[in-house]
């Protein structure tokens, strides 16, 4: 590990581990109009500016919600007893991952409904459509909708990104793998009964297709339009479009659905 690791380890990790500290360096920033956290930031001692930091949170908890409401409305509208039954625990678990950012947003002090002001347009149109299928029962689109897209996208964020955050906070890695663990499942399980129903003759392949375009221009807006807070997590707009695409498309495969945006 570089001496640059450990040293930001000394910091970050009691400050995450005690958020009275981290609360206090953000109150610090606004008394003094010092924005300490974005001081220290490029040398990767802190997560980014106070201001980053609640906008990453703040799409973090918009997924959460999202995924909350869709596998809630999946689970009511599941044609089979077990998938009913797991996507049941699957909310539970997203309300888990809410619970899991809100609780850190308002230990840090940044916690307030205002968070919501933060989410991109183009993340909202995730929820909004997929609740439309689930709406008019259409079970296949709203499992590629959340459990493919909106998760998927969880996991390259979690994944290919927060890398340096994670070398430099074990406290962070941590609280990241948390969810990151249950969105692998909740994936691999959409991935699952894809490929079930795709080999029962139940999905039609070109609607799967037209949805998940639909998605996709989504996925593209939303990450556009927050540059920055994609930046901070360590990630290059482009790179991440890349990536995401070519995950969402294996997951495509391995319900052998040969679909592309
Ligand atoms: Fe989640
Ligand atoms: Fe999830």
């Amino acid at each position: 590990m570089s001496l640059k690791n450990r040293l930001a380890k000394l910091i970050i990790d009691p400050a995450f581990r005690n958020p009275g500290l981290m609360q206090m360096i953000f109150e610090i920033d606004d008394a003094t109009g010092i924005d300490l956290v974005k001081t220290l930031s490029p040398f990767k001692l802190m997560p980014a500016s106070a201001e980053l930091f609640q906008r990453s949170f703040a799409h973090f908890v918009a997924g959460e919600e999202i995924s909350y409401a869709c596998a809630t409305g999946l689970a009511a509208i599941a044609p089979d007893p077990v998938s009913k039954r797991y996507l049941l625990i699957q909310a539970g678990e997203e309300m888990t991952h809410l619970n899991h950012f809100n609780t850190k947003l308002q230990q840090f002090g940044l916690g307030e409904t205002r968070i919501a002001k933060f989410v991109s347009p183009g993340f909202k149109k995730f929820g909004e459509t997929i609740q439309k299928r689930v709406e008019a029962g259409d079970y296949v689109s709203a499992m590629v909708g959340n459990n493919v897209i909106v998760e998927g996208l969880a996991i390259c964020l979690l994944e290919l990104g927060c890398r340096e955050l994670r070398d430099n906070s074990d406290e962070i890695s941590k609280f990241l793998d948390f969810v990151l663990e249950d969105e692998r499942h909740h994936v691999r399980f959409g991935e699952k009964r894809l490929k079930a129903w795709n080999a029962w003759g139940l999905v039609d392949e070109r609607q799967v297709e037209d949805f998940y375009g639909e998605m996709w221009s989504y996925v593209v807006e939303a990450i556009n339009d927050i540059p920055d807070v994609v930046e901070s997590m360590g990630l290059k707009p482009s790179a991440l479009l890349r990536d995401a695409k070519a995950y969402f498309e294996a997951r495509f495969a391995g319900a052998d659905l040969a679909i592309t945006a």
